[in-house]
This record gives structure tokens, C-alpha cells and sequence, in this order.
């Protein structure tokens, strides 16, 4: 996968994208990150990439040719028309469509994604209009600009991208990744400071331990993020068990 980062910042990337999985990815040529400083695209004497917005006057807009210009430099370079087609150019905005697991599994089945950082003050609505494709904000709060949120979006599609993990660890256990937040996880002593390690996870029953884990995903699930559950892949039996726990009327039992 190849990604174009868009930014006023790109200094701000120099540390996250170094260690651990990421540079793993980098290594291994599954994943290649370019930096285009938007400020580059300008042409006037003094590089200016914003003004002030027409109408109220509060505020600077970010002008829409550096980005255009910036966005068109990365496509030249592109040989494959088809390519082009379906090229995602995203906007990070706190306007854009609330980025989640299911659009970074999205997104990871491109070759090459485009990401163009806003400010928070604004982009002129013509980038909207008629070149970014989408739009993706990180949450409901506000940030100086998009370059954090793109560094999330960057995360989490580049760990999904086949190999980059190692085959010890699956995406598909993640949080998130089947609709539940995941199972409390524990990690040898069995005991520390007397507090001890569920006794069943100990048992070597596998079949039980994989019941207790699911079970306790739905549980912490349940309790922390209810909304979660109407879209999670739950059987039957387990809908049923949730409808049980949220009939009782102490909240306590979980
Ligand atoms: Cl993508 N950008 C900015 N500036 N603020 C945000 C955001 C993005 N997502 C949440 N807040």
C-alpha cells in the first residue's frame, strides 16, 4: 500500500511512524508513507496557504490551489487509469464520517490511499466539492489540525494489512473487530499481591475457556458500551443471554 500524506506539518510525523509494527511494515515494503508539505504547492513569494474567509471574517481558510496542486502532483505519478478511478482522497475533518474499525478494514483493501490534513479553522469548500472523495473525522472533539486523526487513520489500516502483524496476533481478536470490546486479559503470576487469575483460565479446559472469553467480551461489552451490542454478530443463545442480564434489574451482576 502506498499512502500520500498532505500536511502543513509533516515534522509532526517524524516520531510516530518509526517504532514497533509500523517499521516492521516499512522494512518489509508492505507499507510506503510520503510526505508532501502543502506549502510546497504555493507560488507566490511569500508560500501563503491561507486567507481569510469570505463572509463572516472569522478565521483563516486554507486556499484551495496548493492543495489541489499538491493532490494533482501526487496522481502524475500514477500510471494506471483504473488506478486514479478508485484512488480514495480523503479530507481529515472534524465534519467527515466517524472513522471507526469497519473503515479502516475498508480502506486497508486499497493500494494507495491519499490523505489530505486539514486545519481546524477551515479548508476552502471547493477541495470539498470537487477533489477529496471522503471525509473522516476521529471523533466528536475538536483538534488544531487533521495531522493527529491522519496518524490514527494511518494505525490502524497499516495493522491490518496482511503480514504486518505477526501470525501470533490476529486483527480479528481485536476490540472492535467482531462488534464486542474484548475479554479481560491476564498474564502469569497467578497470583500477585493475592489477587489471582480467573481459577478456569487455568484449567487447560479449552473449550470452557473459550466460552468464558466470549462471555466475558459480551459482559464488558454490555456494561461499557451497550449501543455495540444491537450491530454485534451474536447467536442466538447469546442474544438471549444478553436479553436476561438487561432484564434483571440490579446491574450489579455484571
Ligand atoms: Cl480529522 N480534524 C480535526 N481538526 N479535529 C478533529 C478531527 C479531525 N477528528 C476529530 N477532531
Amino acid at each position: 500500500m502506498q499512502i500520500d500524506i498532505l500536511t502543513l506539518f509533516p515534522q509532526m510525523f517524524q516520531g510516530p511512524f518509526s517504532p514497533g509494527i509500523f517499521q516492521r511494515a516499512i522494512d518489509r515494503e508492505l507499507v510506503r508513507v510520503n510526505f508532501h508539505n502543502i506549502r510546497d504547492y504555493t507560488h507566490d513569494k511569500h508560500h501563503t496557504v491561507d486567507d481569510y474567509a469570505y463572509g463572516s471574517g472569522a478565521g483563516m481558510v486554507l486556499k484551495p490551489e496548493p492543495i489541489f496542486e499538491a493532490v494533482e502532483s501526487v496522481k502524475s505519478g500514477i500510471c494506471l487509469e483504473e488506478e486514479i478511478g478508485e484512488l480514495p482522497i480523503i479530507l481529515l475533518t472534524p465534519q467527515g464520517r466517524l472513522f471507526s474499525q469497519q473503515i479502516a478494514l475498508e480502506l486497508s483493501k486499497h493500494s494507495h490511499l491519499i490523505l489530505v490534513c486539514g486545519r481546524y479553522e477551515g479548508v476552502d469548500e471547493r477541495v470539498r466539492e470537487h477533489l477529496v472523495t471522503d471525509e473522516i473525522s476521529i471523533g466528536d472533539y475538536v483538534l488544531s489540525g487533521g495531522e493527529l486523526a491522519a496518524m490514527v487513520v494511518v494505525e490502524a489500516v497499516v495493522r491490518l494489512l496482511p503480514g504486518v502483524l505477526g501470525s501470533e496476533a490476529s486483527p480479528l481478536d481485536d476490540s472492535h473487530s467482531n462488534g464486542l470490546l474484548e475479554y479481560p486479559q491476564y498474564t502469569r503470576p497467578p497470583v500477585y499481591r493475592e489477587w489471582s487469575v480467573p481459577e478456569i483460565l487455568l484449567s487447560g479446559n479449552h473449550a470452557q475457556i473459550a466460552n468464558w472469553c466470549r462471555e466475558q467480551a459480551i459482559l464488558r461489552t454490555l456494561k461499557r458500551r451497550p449501543e455495540l451490542l444491537d450491530k454485534a454478530n451474536l447467536s442466538l443463545e447469546e442474544r438471549q443471554f444478553v436479553d436476561r442480564l438487561k432484564g434483571e434489574s440490579s446491574p450489579s451482576v455484571y
